[in-house]
């Protein structure tokens, strides 16, 4: 993390960054509607992976909303990339040491909650980690946080409050719920859908929950929205595929976008 972490400073050294924003499949049109001050392709990172999934651009883009600056990570790296947990943590973990203290979080997902529609937007209220792994395994970093960091409050509370009230005032319905994070990268059969509604899933993903993990060791606080692509309801189950995920994922994106621009913006 040496490494990736001299040369961000030295590129940053300008600024002062007050959020993280991490975009998910389908969503990176979202740097577009901020002031972009500057670019940094991940290839150009010492130690960084390349993201390789179609529809995550790999790129940390640096902007300003309102009086805000913050760091947006544009491509987001997935365990069934191939890469370690630690790979998975490293944005964050970067972000943190630059400064950031606040982070939002956006992806697509499968809803399995029965009154969830195609085109839904969920804000994540806790999560179910079903990875067989956790970025926190190995030695601790005393540095960036404790052996045994509390989960109790892993999406704030405070965020999620203010979320659902911009929402309103937008005339945006909302739902809220537990967001279960799998391997992928195929989605599920129809009896694993079952089984996490049973476990108290309301929608499943590949994505968000290392991040969390690690950006709740270092003490961040986190805010999680999902784009409800596909259902995995009973009677509402049908093929799905990437390409079908990133178009629902950009089409509601925009609205997802407008709350979290907006929450940004007024947030200190
Ligand atoms: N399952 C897992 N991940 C997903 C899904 C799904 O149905 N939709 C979008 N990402």
């Amino acid at each position: 993390m040496k490494a990736s972490f001299d040369f961000l400073r030295k590129r940053f050294v300008d600024y002062k960054l007050d959020f993280g924003l991490v975009l998910g499949s389908g969503l990176g049109k979202l740097t577009e509607q901020t002031k972009v001050i500057d670019r940094i392709a991940y290839a150009e990172i010492p130690e960084f992976p390349v993201s390789t999934v179609i529809g995550h651009k790999g790129e940390f883009v640096v902007s300003q909303i309102g009086s805000r600056k913050g760091l947006i990570q544009n491509g987001r790296f997935h365990y069934y990339e191939g890469l370690e947990m630690t790979q998975l943590a490293l944005p964050i973990r970067l972000m943190a040491k630059l400064g950031v203290n606040q982070l939002y979080l956006t992806n697509a997902t499968g809803g399995v909650n029965e009154e969830y529609q195609i085109g839904d937007i969920m804000i994540i209220t806790d999560h179910i980690n079903l990875l067989p792994t956790n970025p926190l395994i190995g030695p601790n970093d005393d540095e960036l946080g404790p052996r045994f960091p509390d989960m109790s409050m892993a999406y704030s509370p405070r965020l999620i409050k203010k979320a659902l009230s911009i929402a309103e005032s937008m005339n945006v319905s909302v739902q809220t719920g537990v967001y279960s994070c799998v391997t992928g990268p195929c989605f599920e059969t129809p009896a694993e859908y079952k089984y996490l509604r049973l476990i108290g899933a309301d929608a499943v993903g590949m994505s968000i929950v290392p991040e969390v993990i690690a950006a709740r060791h270092a003490g961040m606080e986190c805010f999680g929205a999902s784009v409800i692509t596909d259902l995995g309801t009973p009677g509402q189950i049908e093929e799905v595929s990437h390409e079908n995920v990133l178009e629902v994922a950009a089409k509601t994106g925009k609205i997802l976008g407008k709350i979290l621009l907006k929450m940004i913006e007024t947030n200190s």
